[in-house]
């Protein structure tokens, strides 16, 4: 699988949204991850189903929605409705993971389950075979440019594991402190999703960061 990069517009200037969108597409961006946030199930709060709607016609990228909200299923449509191709949901935020999962693929969009620094990756056995995506947190989620927790590598590793036991095709995505220099040893770890923040948008030149990551994981091949 190629290594994919997908920037953060949590860390984007709202003002010129198009523009910066455009930018990292050019580049070579491959999705654009859209962090949705509540202020409850984190202490932050970003936007809803409306603006994902607005965003959707200005780049043809696959659009990533990463919710950080708490009982994800009452939005779920909404989402898919607003653009969403991938929607990923916290294994923290869901009461009953399998029921919202199977409610995300029944929208169409690719279903995906988030777990915070501190939930172990074993608790995804029984819902491996249902996803088409894990998420590794590897902050605290809530807020762009915070330090990369090392613990979360091992934990790549240990999703790798299990996706290779399930015998399905399963993305790999991890969230959060990510940069030039860890993105190809979280990508040799089993990553095949490097969500990007602060290190694309708060560069003088995020086309130009773009480029300079996907250097860092070609280095793999
Ligand atoms: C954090 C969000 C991330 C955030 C990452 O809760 O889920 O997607 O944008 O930002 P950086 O890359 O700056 O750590
Ligand atoms: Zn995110």
């Amino acid at each position: 699988m190629k290594v994919k990069i997908a920037p953060s517009i949590l860390s984007a200037n709202f003002a010129r949204i198009a523009q910066e969108m455009r930018a990292v597409e050019e580049a070579g961006a491959d999705w654009i991850h859209v962090d949705v946030m509540d202020g409850r199930f984190v202490p932050n709060l970003t936007w809803g189903p409306k603006v994902v709607a607005d965003l959707r016609p200005l780049s043809s990228l696959p659009f990533d929605c990463h919710l950080m909200i708490e009982e994800p299923e009452r939005y779920v449509k909404q989402f898919r409705d607003a653009g969403a191709d991938t929607i990923t949901v916290h294994w923290e935020a869901c009461r009953h993971a399998h029921r919202t999962i199977q409610n995300v693929k029944e929208t169409g969009a690719k279903a995906g389950i988030s777990i915070n620094p501190a939930t172990p990756v074993a608790l995804l056995e029984d819902i491996v075979g249902d996803v088409d995506l894990i998420l590794v947190m590897s902050v605290n989620p809530g807020f762009g440019g915070q330090a990369f927790i090392p613990r979360a590598l091992e934990k790549v590793r240990q999703a790798k594991a299990l996706v290779e036991r399930s015998g399905r095709e399963i993305e790999i995505e991890v969230d959060g402190g990510l940069g030039a220099e860890n993105a190809a040893q979280i990508a040799a770890a089993g990553a095949t999703v490097l969500v990007m923040g602060s290190s694309i948008f708060s560069a003088e030149d995020p086309a130009e960061a773009v480029r300079r990551m996907r250097a860092a994981v070609e280095v793999l091949r």
